[in-house]
C-alpha cells in the first residue's frame, strides 16, 4: 500500500485551548485506523503524550499485523499457523526480509549464502575467551554481534546489504552455539553445510568430537516451528530499539546488537528464562501453584506470573496455542514427563477461570511455552533467550531494512513534558 493512499483525505478535529485543529485521518490495509499528528506542535505547540507508547504509531509499516482483541498475527499477509505448518524458519525469514515468499532458486541461493557465510572469523574466537563463565550469554550475543561491524566495517547499502544479511543470520547461530559451548568449557564444534538451519544449530550445540550426535527430527521441528513464532512481532520493544538505533544511521550490526539488548529483559525476551525460573521456584516450594496464584492476584506481593499477559494480545496469543500442541508433542516423543509442565497446566487453567485474569484479560504468551519445549530438547535456561534472539533476528532485519527503505525517514526522537525545576538561580557550594 502506498504512503499517499494511507490518508482518507478526511480530518479529525481537536478543538485545543479554544482552537480547532485538523489531524488527518489515516486507515491500514487491515482498516487500522491513525490520526496523523505530526505538525500538531508546529500549528499548535502542543505535543501528544503516551506513556509506554502504547497508542503511538511510530511508522508504516508493510512486514506484520497483529490484531491482539481477535488474536491474529500474520507474517507479510500471510496467518502465523499455515507459515508454522507449510514453510521452514529459512523460508520465513526471506519473506520477512524481502517480503515475498522465495521461489526455488531464491531458496537455494539464499540457503548458499546462510551455510557458506556461516564461519565466524577466528579472531573472534579469541573475544570468547576474555568473558568470564558467568556471563550471561544474551551479554555475549550482543557484543559479539556489534564486534561484527569491525569486522564487516563501512559498507555500501546498494551492493552489500543482502550479504551483510545474510552473514548476520548464519553467523548469529555459530556465535550463539559457541558462547554456550564456552559456558560449559566444551570445545567449539563448526557449522556444517549440509544440515538444516536448526539441525546445524542443534549440531554445534550438542556435538563433541569424540562421539557421534543423531539429531532427533521432532526436536529439529520444534526448534525450527519456535524460530519462526518468533520471527517478528511488529513494533515491540527491541524492535522499536532496532528501529530507533538504525534511524541514526548506525550500522545494521550495531542496530541488531541494541535490538538484542532490548529483548534481554524480562518483560520482553527474558520472560522465557523468568518463567522456567518462577516454575522451578514454585516445585521447590512445595508445588502448591494455588498459592503462588494468589500471590499474583495481590499487587503488595510483588509477585507476577511470568508468561501470562501480553501488550497487544487481549484474548490469546495465537503463537502460544501452536506452541502449547508442540510442547506435548516434543515432551511425547522424547518420552520426558515434565513436574514443571503440569504445574505450567494447572496455572493456566485456574488463570484462564479467574476473575482477575479475566478482567484484565491476561492469558499465556509464547514465553509461557516456549522455556518448557526448549528445556525438554536439553536447552539450559540461560540459553532461552538467545533462542528468542535467533528467531526475532529476521523481523529485525526486516524492519531495519524497511526504514532505511522508507523515503523521508527521520531520526526517532521523541518529546517530553518536563516536570523538573524551573530555572533558578545558582550558588556555588561553599567549599571553605
Ligand atoms: N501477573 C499478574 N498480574 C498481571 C500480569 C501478570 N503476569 N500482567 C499484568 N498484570 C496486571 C497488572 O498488574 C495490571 O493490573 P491493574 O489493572 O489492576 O493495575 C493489569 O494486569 C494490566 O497490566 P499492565 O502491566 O498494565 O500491562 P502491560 O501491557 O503494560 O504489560 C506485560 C504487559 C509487560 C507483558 C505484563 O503483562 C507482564 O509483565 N507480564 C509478565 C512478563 C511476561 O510474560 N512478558 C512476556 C511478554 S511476551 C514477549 O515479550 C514475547
Amino acid at each position: 500500500m502506498e504512503t499517499s493512499k494511507v490518508y482518507t483525505g478526511e480530518n479529525a478535529k481537536l478543538l485545543l485551548q479554544g482552537k480547532e485543529y485538523n489531524l488527518p485521518i489515516m486507515i491500514g490495509s487491515e482498516k487500522e485506523v491513525g490520526l496523523d499528528i505530526t505538525k500538531l506542535r508546529a500549528d499548535s505547540g502542543a505535543i501528544t503524550v503516551d506513556s509506554g507508547y502504547g497508542n503511538t504509531g511510530s511508522c508504516l509499516s508493510a512486514i506484520t499485523f497483529i490484531d491482539g482483541e481477535r488474536g491474529i498475527l500474520q507474517y507479510r499477509g500471510y496467518p502465523i499457523d499455515e507459515l508454522a505448518a507449510k514453510s521452514n524458519f529459512v523460508e520465513v525469514a526471506y519473506l520477512l526480509i524481502f517480503g515475498h515468499l522465495p521461489t526455488k532458486a531464491e531458496l537455494d541461493d539464499f540457503n548458499f549464502k546462510l551455510t557458506h557465510h556461516s564461519l565466524i572469523h577466528e579472531d573472534m574466537k579469541k573475544f570468547f575467551e576474555g568473558f568470564p563463565p558467568t556471563a550471561h550469554p544474551m551479554g555475549i550475543l550482543s557484543s559479539m554481534v556489534n564486534s561484527l561491524s569491525a569486522f564487516y566495517p563501512e559498507f555500501d547499502y546498494k551492493t552489500d546489504l543482502e550479504i551483510n544479511i545474510a552473514r548476520l543470520i548464519a553467523k548469529l547461530k555459530t556465535i550463539a552455539a559457541f558462547s554456550y559451548k564456552k559456558s560449559i568449557g566444551q570445545p567449539y564444534i563448526y557449522p556444517q553445510n549440509h544440515l538444516s538451519y536448526s539441525g546445524d544449530l542443534l549440531n554445534m550445540m550438542f556435538a563433541v568430537p569424540s562421539e557421534e550426535y543423531k539429531i532427533n527430527k521432532v526436536v529439529e521441528e520444534a526448534l525450527d516451528l519456535l524460530l519462526i513464532l518468533h520471527a517478528d512481532h511488529e513494533q515491540n520493544c527491541s524492535t522499536s530499539t532496532v528501529r530507533m538505533v538504525g534511524s541514526s544511521e548506525a550500522n545494521l550490526f550495531a542496530s541488531i546488537s541494541a535490538g538484542i539488548c532490548a529483548l534481554w529483559g524480562p518483560l520482553h525476551g527474558g520472560a522465557n528464562q523468568e518463567v522456567l525460573e518462577m516454575l522451578e521456584h514454585i516445585r521447590a516450594d512445595g508445588g502448591d501453584y494455588k498459592k503462588y496464584m494468589n500471590m499474583a492476584k495481590d499487587k503488595s506481593s510483588g509477585f507476577k506470573l511470568m508468561g501470562f499477559g501480553h501488550r497487544v494480545y487481549k484474548n490469546f496469543d495465537p503463537r502460544a496455542k501452536i506452541l502449547k500442541a508442540s510442547a506435548d508433542k516434543v515432551l511425547g516423543q522424547l518420552g520426558k514427563s515434565d513436574p514443571l509442565l503440569d504445574i505450567a497446566k494447572n496455572l493456566e487453567e485456574i488463570a484462564l477461570k479467574d476473575d482477575f485474569f479475566i478482567e484484565r484479560k491476561l492469558y499465556p504468551n509464547v514465553d509461557f511455552y516456549s522455556g518448557i519445549i526448549y528445556r525438554a530438547m536439553g536447552i539450559p535456561t540461560n540459553m532461552f533467550t538467545v533462542m528468542f534472539a535467533l528467531g526475532r533476528l529476521p523481523g529485525w532485519i526486516a524492519q531495519w531494512k524497511e526504514m532505511r527503505e522508507t523515503p523521508g525517514t527521520r531520526i526517532y526522537r521523541p518529546r517530553q513534558i518536563y516536570t523538573g525545576a524551573t530555572k533558578r538561580a545558582h550558588a556555588p557550594i561553599d567549599k571553605r
